[in-house]
């Protein structure tokens, strides 16, 4: 990106947490609200608020830190019902509701009690995120990325994109009259590409997987002035929307945290995130501190995350995706080191399961609670059923799974197992004679 830039380099070697490197001046006062630097999550080294990603140290990739003020409940209870209502711990400025972005979140907390007596849970909820603008979570992220690259100036928004986060940036983009290029590897499904190109004619199909797509995304992002790719040079602000669904899961819950979460993972971004929301919530004392195992969920046909915790190893060893999962289909994923430690930490697991069970997953949320999800959503209940059939998860905790995105996006993926029960001519007696009911 061109304007205003930091050089991270300038920032103090090692800079402990309480002397964050000043802000660049030609940024605006409070365009990050109350952050206040990005810090490395693996060597701490801090550098001032800008378009960076990686530490100029040890390459670590870069998280927000925050000077947080004293929060209360009351005050985020009578903020906006979206996520602009949890704008003081996120990097955004406090005028964020008076320039046009997306007001994503505050998406129903479903109590589901047929799901839970199917798979002989005492207690269960779905986060459903399918009901956001454009049908998935990642709404929630292009929100915060898009108010990071208007404070920066950017010319160009753009993303590499597994198909949600195409169709959220091209929305996103489009009502904040920006210019905006979205990434998708060539062979994604239809609807997704048609949700993107409704919004923006700057549509690209590239001949590759996602990481070939992310890749060329990166260079561009080198190579090219002005543009902010939401996932890659602005993605430290990007990531913090992830923060959100934790923050709702807590409040919706009567401002508690769950026992058990089940989190789809393909870059494992929202995994940690929801993680972090949990802790914050916890330092602020807004909510009781205690354990909530976190599982992460994968489709076989691309499961590092799932393989690696599997074979106790650290290492996550990228592969090429082959599922119908397309939205989780990224073989190497930039959070799956952290996904792996939080979830071993916090007593949870990753699992993964077949294509035949991710279709099988979304049935069972069709036919249990009248949502129908999407192919990362059926991987996440396919993995529910897993982990509780294999004991893994304790059926007497309270436990919460995230449905983040829309069925009607990748219909193929079960149109062949449903269909008419029965064809039948417009009469009283084909109806007796079909013997349907
Ligand atoms: C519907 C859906 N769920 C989950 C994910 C996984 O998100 P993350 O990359 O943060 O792990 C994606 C990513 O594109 C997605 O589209
Ligand atoms: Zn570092």
């Amino acid at each position: 990106m061109s304007a205003p830039t930091v050089e991270p380099t300038t920032a103090p070697a090692a800079a402990p947490a309480d002397t964050a490197p000043a802000p660049d001046p030609r940024l605006r006062e409070g365009a990050f609200g109350n952050a206040t630097a990005l810090a490395c999550r693996e060597c701490g080294h801090q550098v001032a608020l800008g378009p960076f990603y990686a530490c100029p140290e040890c390459f670590g990739p870069l998280e927000v830190a925050y000077d947080f003020p004293a929060v209360t409940r009351e005050q985020i209870e009578a903020g906006p019902r979206n996520i602009w209502r949890y704008k003081a711990l996120l990097p955004v400025p406090d005028d964020i509701e008076q320039s046009p972005n997306t007001e994503p979140g505050f998406t129903r907390l479903l109590e589901a009690r047929n799901l839970a007596a199917e798979l002989g849970l005492d207690k269960l909820w779905v986060k459903d995120d399918s009901t956001n603008p454009t049908n998935s979570f990642k709404d929630r992220v292009v929100a915060c990325a898009l108010s990071a690259a208007r404070e920066l100036d950017a010319k160009v928004f753009a993303c590499p994109s597994t198909g949600n986060l195409a169709n959220a940036v091209a929305a996103a983009g489009a009502r904040a009259g920006m210019k905006t290029v979205v990434f998708i590897p060539s062979n994604l499904e239809k609807p997704k590409q048609v949700n993107s190109a409704v919004y923006t004619d700057k549509l690209v199909a590239v001949d590759g997987n996602y990481d070939d797509v992310n890749k060329l995304a990166s260079e561009i992002a080198g190579e090219e002035e002005g543009w902010a790719f939401v996932n890659v040079n602005v993605r430290p602000f990007y990531a913090e929307g992830s923060k959100t669904l934790g923050y709702e899961i807590a409040e919706q819950l009567g401002w508690r945290l769950p026992d058990q979460v089940v989190i789809p993972v393909a870059s494992g971004s929202q995994l940690t995130k929801v993680r972090k929301a949990f802790q914050e919530l916890v330092a602020l004392g807004l909510v009781e501190d205690k354990p909530v195992r976190i599982f992460g969920a994968q489709a076989t046909g691309c499961s590092p995350v799932s393989t690696a915790y599997k074979a106790g190893v650290d290492a996550i060893r990228p592969v090429k995706p082959d599922t119908i999962a397309k939205s989780l289909a990224i073989g190497n994923p930039a959070d799956g080191i952290y996904v792996l430690d939080i979830c071993r930490e916090t007593g949870g697991a990753v699992e993964d399961i077949s294509d035949d069970e991710v279709r099988e997953g979304i049935l069972l949320l069709a036919r249990t609670e009248g949502i129908f999800t999407e192919t990362a959503g059926g991987t996440t209940v396919g993995v529910l059923k897993k982990l509780v059939e294999t004991g893994q998860l304790d059926t007497s905790l309270e436990t919460v799974v995230i449905n983040t995105g829309m069925g009607l996006k990748t219909l193929d993926a079960v149109a062949d197992r449903v269909g008419p029960a029965a064809t039948i001519a417009p009469s009283y007696s084909a109806f007796v004679a079909s013997g349907i009911v």
